[in-house]
């Protein structure tokens, strides 16, 4: 029986590749490791805590004789590391915290896996969640590839990169058997309400205003989060050993326009007239740094593993604006903050 680590898993993408392999692998023993910070909420996967499979241990990868105890306890065979903070915002605000997350929480891992692994790295298997974002900026044209040289501009990007370059180094160093995968923008069920969709839907709910930073001119590529959870699964059981995926939906979104598709939909689903929630948009200050464009190019695992998208962006937007106006009170745990008594309740 294979024992896997996901970490981060009580966040937004983790609770969906949690959710996943509990479900799809019952051979499998998943162990989801998270320090529950503001991001980490147990509601995300409430749906699968009592499968037999699935196993929560609260704790932060910063801290190393607690990690070190836990891969001597559980020798796992598998890791997929998705615990991060991540939102570029507050990284601007306190990039220290991004240093210790992503950066020495992502050592403390690499360094118990080589050392629990050390004399047979035979089916072991590290993988590491990155973002399209340790690229940098495009310009008008062009898409990121695997080989685009890595041109970080917030702290959050460069503590990413940062923990990318520890990845290759374990791998080319120590013979790390490691996966790595870039990926852009997600969107879907249990987002935190700091990010834009998410963000603007419960605005747009609460006729609160819809902060648009700088001129809108910004350009995503947006992924449905079930799709990344997808292609994880399938870099996981079959990428190859030392190589990177750039994992994207080729679905560019100006935010601007992205933000008036999302007021349409959203004053059709509330019975509103057309138009009302367009007029809460609110140019604000640009974000400092703000980078312009990111768009992927997926071609590699395509061509090498099969994956594509299984949506189209007004398919998984449909889905998600449903899911938020069907958990009304999901959203208002989180918030009201009332999300974090769910561990005391459930665990304590
Ligand atoms: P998130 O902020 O929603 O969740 C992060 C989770 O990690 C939370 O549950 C949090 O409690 C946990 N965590 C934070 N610090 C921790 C620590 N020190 N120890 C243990 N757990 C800790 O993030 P997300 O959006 O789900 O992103 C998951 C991963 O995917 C990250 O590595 C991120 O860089 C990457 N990624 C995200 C996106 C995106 O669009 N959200 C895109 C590409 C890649
Ligand atoms: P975000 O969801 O924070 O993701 P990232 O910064 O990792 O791309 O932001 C997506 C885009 O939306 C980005 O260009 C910044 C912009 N944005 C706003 O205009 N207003 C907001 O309130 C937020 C959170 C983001």
């Amino acid at each position: 029986m294979k024992k896997i680590l996901i970490t981060g898993g009580a966040g937004f993408i983790g609770s969906h590749v949690v959710r996943r392999f509990v479900n799809r692998y019952p051979d499998y023993q998943i162990f989801n490791l998270d320090a529950l910070t503001y991001a980490g909420n147990l509601e995300n996967i409430k749906d699968i805590e009592d499968h037999p499979n699935y196993h929560f241990v609260k704790g932060d990868i910063v801290d190393e004789a607690f990690i070190n105890e836990l891969f001597l306890n559980y020798n796992f065979d598998g890791i997929l590391h998705l615990a991060a903070e991540s939102h570029v915002d507050r990284s601007i605000e306190d990039p220290l915290a991004f240093v210790k997350t992503n950066v020495i929480g992502t050592m403390n891992l690499l360094n118990a896996a080589k050392n629990q692994w050390k004399d047979d790295f035979t089916n072991k298997r590290f993988y590491h969640i990155s973002t399209d974002e340790v690229y940098g900026s495009l310009g008008a044209e062009g898409l990121f590839t695997e080989t685009t040289p890595y041109d970080p501009n917030s702290p959050y990007s460069a503590s990413k990169a940062s923990s990318d370059h520890f990845v290759r180094a374990y791998g080319e160093t120590y013979g790390l058997p490691y996966v790595l995968t870039n990926c852009s923008n997600n969107y879907g069920s249990y987002h935190f309400p700091e990010k834009l969709i998410p963000l603007f839907i419960n605005n747009i709910i609460n006729n609160k205003p819809l902060p648009v930073y700088g001129d809108g001119n910004y350009t995503r590529d947006w992924l449905f989060v079930e799709d990344h959870a997808a292609a994880i699964d399938l870099v996981f059981h079959e990428g190859k050993n030392h190589e990177t995926y750039n994992i994207g939906g080729f679905n560019e979104w100006k935010n601007i326009d992205l933000v008036k598709l999302l007021c349409q939909i959203m004053d059709e689903k509330l019975g509103r007239t057309s138009g009302t929630s367009q007029e809460l948009i609110t140019y604000v200050k640009d974000r400092p740094g703000h980078d312009l464009r990111y768009a992927i190019d997926a071609s590699k695992i395509n061509k090498e593993l099969g994956w594509k998208p299984s949506v189209t962006f007004e398919e998984g937007l449909e889905k998600t604006i449903n899911w938020y106006l069907e958990n009304e009170e999901w959203l208002q745990n989180v918030t009201s903050g009332s999300y974090k008594d769910y561990y005391q309740k459930q665990y304590s």
